[in-house]
């Protein structure tokens, strides 16, 4: 159980709030990777869908001595124009712009923040304003920050005040031990209610489109279970390295980084029984007694590689060791392969294999249902047996879902070969615009729904 403290009302009196209540968003850490290629081209794209409050307010804080203009000019080099016409952009652009602030100030300095504090007030000119932090810092000084912002008074806790919310990025601990004292002295400031913990694959629509596949599709759910699928791979592969991430990788690794999180929650979306209602607190109760029934690891299911460097001259690519950031005899793993099991009735004896690897060959993201072969296939001897059925969901990039199913190939003779029906979102959907997964998910802390964030039982699990 949180701890309770009076906020935790704020957030749940905060779910009413109209969504045209002024907002402001704290972006701290707003110089680094994270909130440049992440955060503002989302907060960016949802102002030109008209998703922000009419009144709000962008702040951005951070060590880096800036002015408003150098701020601004770093913002703008990512920001696209996805949703405006082109004419229209270079407008929005400066609109947005002018919206934003900068705050330089230390992270663990009450002071910084109460300077932060000062800057929120002129903009909120006394209005009632709901508040949105977004750590976009290393969870090494969450508890710092979170106590920072909770000490300089900058999150509102009376009951009937606007809401104040917070959003944090994994890695939350590194183990049991350390993402129970992160929980801990988050919840002193933020309790559970006003937490919003993101895994931004859930926000990537393919992901967000799994519970529909399953459960909105009456072909998918008779089939759905250890006596018609196989086994369930989960694979995900990056060409890229770490490329001077080196220094957050060595203490993570791939396990940690991606197999623990992304991944994961994959596998429970798959898994999970059927919610009764397509409720935040219901899914993630599925979630958490999937993750339950997941066996813990025998090391004869484990594969751990490193990948090395690879080919010659200009076309050379450094491997992990190359890396500056590496030590020189550092084994942590850039690759894993991890036979799973899930104990429980639907799935006792399928293996989920979960694959993934930094510095591979190309970069995609696939969940591969693979069903059993029909027991007795009346083919078999004119043709040649069928190969089994397969459902193949491509997360990234490239999105699309596709059922290898057997068919005659044309001509005189009987001969088979399998081929997929296809559900390419590009051709399926060519009048939609893919959001970006930050984009889906802040806006859901806007509205207050957590449906797809990670509550702290199932970060538990
Ligand atoms: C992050 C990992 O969570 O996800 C990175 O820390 C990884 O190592 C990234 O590269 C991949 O995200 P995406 O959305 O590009 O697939």
């Amino acid at each position: 159980m949180m701890t309770t403290n009076p906020a935790t009302r704020v957030g749940q009196v905060a779910g009413d709030a109209s969504p045209d209540e002024p907002l402001t968003i704290s972006v701290i850490g707003a110089s680094g990777h994270l909130a440049r290629t992440k955060v503002f081209p989302a907060l960016f794209a949802l102002y030109c869908q008209g998703q922000l409050p009419r009144d709000y307010a962008i702040l951005g804080f951070a060590r880096t001595a800036m002015t408003d203009e150098a701020f601004r000019e770093r913002i703008e080099q990512n920001l696209t124009c996805r949703y405006t016409p082109e004419h229209d952009c270079a407008e929005r652009m400066k609109e947005f712009l002018a919206r934003c602030i900068y705050v330089q100030g230390s992270y663990s300095s009450r002071d910084s923040f109460l300077d932060l504090f000062e800057v929120m007030q002129r903009v909120e000119d006394g209005k009632r304003t709901n508040r949105m932090f977004y750590l976009a810092i290393p969870p090494s000084i969450f508890t710092d920050v979170a106590a920072a912002i909770g000490d300089a008074g900058l999150v509102a806790c009376d009951p009937g005040q606007p809401w104040s919310r917070v959003i944090i990025e994994k890695p939350f601990g590194k183990d049991r031990r350390s993402s129970d004292e992160l929980a801990r002295s988050m919840a002193s400031v933020f309790v559970e209610d006003q937490t919003y913990r993101i895994d931004h694959y859930l926000g990537k629509e393919v992901i967000q489109n799994l519970l529909v596949l399953r459960f909105a599709n009456a072909v998918f759910e008779p089939i759905w279970s250890r006596e018609y699928i196989e086994s369930v791979d989960i694979c995900w592969a990056e060409d890229s390295g770490v490329e001077g991430r080196g220094g957050y990788f060595e203490e993570y690794g791939i396990l940690r980084d991606v197999v623990q999180n992304h991944l994961l929650q994959i596998l429970a979306l798959i898994a999970m029984e059927p919610p009764d209602r397509f409720e935040a607190v219901r899914v993630a109760d599925e979630k958490v007694k999937v993750l339950r029934s997941v066996v813990p690891v025998s090391i004869d299911d484990v594969v751990l590689g490193q990948y090395g460097g690879a080919g010659d001259g200009s076309d050379s690519r450094p491997g992990y060791r190359d890396d500056p950031s590496v030590a020189d005899d550092s084994i942590t793993p850039t690759f894993a392969a991890v036979r799973l099991h899930v104990a429980n009735r639907r799935w006792k004896g399928v293996p989920f294999h979960v694959i993934a690897g930094k510095g591979l060959g190309s970069r995609f993201t696939e969940i591969r249902v693979k069903f059993r072969a029909a027991a007795r296939n009346m083919f078999c001897e004119a043709a040649g047996c069928p190969e089994s059925n397969e459902l193949i969901i491509r997360v990234q990039p490239d999105e699309s879902i596709r059922l290898r199913v057997t068919s005659k190939v044309p001509g005189m003779s009987m001969s088979l070969k399998a081929r997929d029906l296809n559900l390419y979102y590009k051709d399926a959907f060519e009048d939609e615009i893919i959001p970006d997964a930050y984009e889906s998910l802040l806006l859901d802390v806007m509205q207050g729904d957590k449906s797809l964030f990670i509550r702290h039982d199932e970060l538990g699990a």
